[in-house]
């Protein structure tokens, strides 16, 4: 699985987002390290703190499948370009970094894909 087809189960995934509040549709796609990928999208709730994050769909489908190491992550929304996490997800998907002890964020600018290290995206973290 490359990152290219990664990211194209992630923009698949994001036409499935349930978003009628904000109208922003996300997608995600996770590659673990056993080869398997699982997706999430977005879904909204009209008591807004509920709503969940793509990435945080996508991950509970890994965990519910043992698949617990993260190897990458591709993320898409049609509305933004360079469409990372936001702060609460990186928290999550670190908890996940136990392959390699980080993970690729896959993102998509224009027609290029860009990959971040998730350790880019959130130095000097916090875990137990
Ligand atoms: N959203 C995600 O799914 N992932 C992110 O990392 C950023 C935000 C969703 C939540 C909400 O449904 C919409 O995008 C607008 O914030």
């Amino acid at each position: 699985m490359n990152y290219e087809e990664l990211m194209h189960k992630a923009i698949e995934a994001s036409k499935q987002a349930y978003c009628p509040y904000s109208k922003f549709p996300v997608g995600a796609c996770i590659l673990t390290e056993s080869g398997n990928t699982y997706i999430g999208c977005n879904y909204e709730n009209s008591s807004f703190g509920m709503t969940i994050c793509a990435e945080r769909n996508a991950i509970g489908t890994a965990i519910v499948n043992g698949d617990k190491k993260v190897k990458a992550v591709a993320i898409y929304s049609p509305n933004q370009d360079n469409c990372t996490p936001c702060g609460a997800c990186r928290q999550v998907l670190h908890e996940f970094c136990n392959y390699d002890n980080d993970m690729d964020i896959i993102v998509k600018i224009g027609n290029e894909l860009k990959v971040y290290t998730l350790a880019e995206l959130l130095p000097e973290s916090f875990s137990l």
